[in-house]
């Protein structure tokens, strides 16, 4: 029995995390190491100096999770396999220690009637393939592919619903062009070869999952909807939304990158990069589409901005010069406005556009939660979250009844965890995790989810 694509039915619910964010024990086990532990050790790339040595511990406390996901009530946990547990050198030798630790987790939530959906790449690459070029290299795409292969060996009899990659966006061009990620570079137009490796990437490993009969295979993308915010910023809004959303839709609904995007990042018309049968290869490899939402995208021109608000991600959408980025109000602690019609915008827009099965595999907020010690213990009272989840929440429900065939919703997050360049400076959990000794407290936001699970 694999778990598999919920059916078209009432939305099912789970929450979904990422290996680096939680697992810590870095060192463990045998595992290589990635770019984001080479990242973290940067002086100024991670706001509180932090790393996810440590995080939540969830490489020993599993089964407390586990427990966590039982008491929610929800059909799926979406956790991600870190790499180099798995391949501590990217490619060759296999780490069996690794691969024990997602069978245990995997058996572990079955057994408390969870299904696991695990992602095979959430960001942390073996730093011994960035050492060879990183995504910016063909030969990624291929290692890939092959780990892919060798996570399906150990889990496929159980596992069906898989994910790719998390969100190639801010792999390619937050990673290569930004700097603010993993691997911190700033190699401007060159990302957008990051992006075709990581679209060639997908559709390898999917081809190959698929000979398998693996089941389910989806990608998860930070689509956004792009809403210029005035006339004279459509020109940059479209250049916007082919670096942000039709650089992954092109390929996998089309088999093409369009004539816009090819505009901006001329560097796709290269043979060399672009090869005879990539684009063929990723069009029609993903059974489901998994997106991941927090809020709009509104282009602007920099002198529409009031002096000083840099947006974080300038600089993340090379070729599309000058753009800006306004941020209206409401906003969540991390600075992200609070718009729920955006992702029912963006799931009846993608199914429309792509036609396939969709998850929100990603959706929650970040609040400056109060932690009161009383003395019936520890509670947060998170209405705020409470609040956002229920608009979104609303929002999917809106865009099924408009005819968007969402299957599942997932939280982000279970745990507060390493939120990458924020550190632990954000929290998005639904359950508190002390820093100090990684207990765990499920805030209110848990109890108010596991009721609308139910
Ligand atoms: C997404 C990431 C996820 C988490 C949330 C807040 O971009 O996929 O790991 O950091 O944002």
């Amino acid at each position: 029995m694999t778990t598999r694509l919920p059916a078209a039915g009432p939305l099912s619910f789970g929450t979904a995390t990422a290996s680096y964010q939680v697992e810590g024990a870095v060192a463990e086990d045998g595992r290589g190491r990635s770019i984001w532990d080479t990242f973290t050790e940067r002086p100024g790339a991670i706001k509180d100096a932090s790393d996810g040595a440590v995080a939540c511990d969830s490489y020993h406390r599993f089964d407390e999770d586990a427990d966590l996901l039982a008491g929610l009530g929800v059909d799926w946990y979406r956790f991600s396999i870190a790499w180099p547990r798995v391949l501590p050198e990217g490619r060759g030798r296999v780490e069996t220690r690794g691969l024990d630790y997602y069978d245990r987790l995997v058996d572990s939530l079955l057994a408390r009637g969870v299904g696991p959906s695990p992602t095979l790449y959430h960001w942390d690459l073996p730093q011994a393939l960035e050492d060879a070029g990183g995504w910016l290299v063909r030969d990624t795409a291929e290692a890939f592919a092959d780990y892919a292969m060798v996570v399906h060996e150990r889990l496929g009899d159980r596992v069906g619903l898989w994910t790719t990659l998390n969100e190639p966006w801010c792999a390619a061009y937050l990673g290569y062009a930004g700097g603010v990620h993993a691997p911190g570079r700033r190699e401007g137009g060159d990302a957008h070869r990051a992006a075709h490796h990581l679209n060639l990437a997908h559709g390898l490993a999917a081809a190959r999952l698929h000979e398998a009969n693996a089941g389910d295979v989806g990608i998860a993308l930070n689509l956004a909807p792009i809403w210029p915010e005035r006339p004279e910023a459509e020109r940059v809004a479209d250049g916007v939304d082919a670096v942000r959303n039709r650089v992954w839709l092109g390929p996998l609904v089309d088999g093409a990158y369009d004539e816009g995007l090819l505009s901006v990042a001329p560097v796709l018309r290269d043979p060399e990069l672009v090869r005879d049968g990539d684009l063929e290869l990723v069009r029609g490899s993903a059974d489901w589409m998994g997106i991941n939402y927090y809020t709009p995208v509104r282009p602007d021109l920099p002198e529409g901005l009031p002096a000083g608000e840099a947006h974080p991600e300038a600089g993340a959408y090379p070729g599309v010069d000058p753009v800006a980025f306004v941020v209206r109000e409401p906003r969540t602690d991390i600075g992200w406005e609070v718009e729920p019609r955006g992702l029912e915008e963006l799931l009846v827009e993608t199914h429309r556009r792509s036609g396939l099965p969709l998850i929100v595999t990603e959706n929650g907020a970040a609040y400056a939660d109060e932690v009161v010690d009383g003395p019936d213990g520890r509670t947060i009272d998170d209405q705020d979250r409470i609040d956002y989840l229920r608009g979104h929440i609303d929002a999917t429900e809106r865009a099924r009844a408009a005819g968007a065939d969402v299957r599942a919703y997932f939280v982000w997050t279970l745990l507060d965890n390493f939120e990458w360049a924020e550190g632990y400076t954000k929290t998005f959990g639904i359950v508190h995790v002390d820093p100090d000794d990684q207990t765990r407290t499920p805030k209110a936001s848990y109890a108010w989810f596991a009721d609308r699970v139910r």
